[in-house]
């Protein structure tokens, strides 16, 4: 019955210069008075980081490797996004949190300046998933065009000057990856890489498991493995988005999904837009020792 109806894209406001869903500008200060149990985790991403990757992951972990269980709801009913205010009757992220006991395993994009402080005050763990610029541009571009909760991305020139200059919901790309790299040495935050999960994922679902002091078999954790790689979730109805209506997310444009791969910014990026992003990188990344790797 939702046949033919047409969401409007929402409109971007600011909280401290960060651009954000107005909606959640209308409710910053209930996201900012969020409470959290020392014992909730916190997963955390800049978008298409692999952060549904990641709570998959840290979900299986926290069932023991029960699948049946991680199939109990859709990532984003199991896992709170505190930050996501949707269009009634669907509730807040805060709400699902809320009406949820503790521990919680809990999703935000926030930059780690505008984190709700209690996290920091409660000590909770948090799991970071840094992705390569390049490549979260072109994931992120993808998934505005299928994705009608998010601002009309424009075609792919248009945002590849907006996502440079941060201009997307959630902010600079720059500023968040390195906001949390400076923040782990304050807080117990686990920073994962994107690539080394390609490319070793065994071995990052080992250092999860153990950032989260879980003792597990050899067996429980291949079975986690394998409910999480790439076929797995993309033909799981509960961790692929496909649940979602059309109107808000259509995957007929571009999958959730995707590609699930390194080095596609490849097959965007002109040699001329390369020159221009490179300059910029070198600009903003100069002095930091977080580095990233565009290709495996
Ligand atoms: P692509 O668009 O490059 O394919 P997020 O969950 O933070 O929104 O990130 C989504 C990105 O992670 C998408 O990237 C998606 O394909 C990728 N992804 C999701 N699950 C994955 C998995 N199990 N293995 C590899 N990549 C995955």
């Amino acid at each position: 019955h939702f046949g033919g109806y047409v969401m409007q894209r929402p409109r971007l406001g600011h909280i401290s210069g960060v651009p954000l869903d107005q909606k959640a500008c209308d409710t910053w200060e209930d996201i900012w008075k969020f409470q959290a149990h020392p014992e909730d985790v916190l997963v955390a991403a800049y978008p298409k980081a692999g952060i549904t990757w990641m709570q998959e992951i840290v979900d299986m972990i926290c069932q023991e490797g029960n699948n049946e269980r991680c199939r109990r709801a859709p990532t984003y009913d199991k896992h709170p996004f505190l930050e996501a205010v949707a269009p009634k009757p669907v509730p807040s992220g805060l709400q699902l949190a809320e009406n949820m006991d503790p521990p919680r395993i809990l999703k935000t994009h926030l930059p780690v300046q505008l984190l709700p402080p209690s996290f920091w005050d409660q000590d909770c763990k948090v799991i970071y998933v840094a992705r390569n610029a390049k490549d979260s541009m072109v994931s992120y571009y993808h998934f505005q065009r299928m994705n009608k909760g998010l601002p009309d991305p424009g075609d792919w020139d248009t945002y590849f000057s907006t996502f440079l200059s941060g201009n997307v919901t959630w902010g600079s790309w720059f500023d968040h990856v390195l906001g949390w790299w400076d923040a782990k040495d304050r807080h117990q935050v686990l920073y994962i890489f994107y690539e080394d999960m390609i490319e070793n994922t065994r071995r990052e679902i080992e250092k999860v498991k153990k950032f989260l002091g879980k003792e597990l078999s050899e067996e429980i954790l291949e079975d986690v493995y394998q409910h999480t790689t790439f076929h797995a979730m993309s033909e799981n109805p509960m961790a692929n988005y496909s649940t979602i209506p059309s109107f808000v997310m259509d995957h007929s444009i571009s999958p959730f999904m995707r590609k699930g791969i390194v080095g596609d910014w490849r097959n965007h990026f002109t040699v001329a837009q390369d020159e221009i992003f490179e300059k910029e990188y070198g600009r903003r990344m100069a002095g930091t020792d977080l580095t990233f790797r565009t290709e495996l």
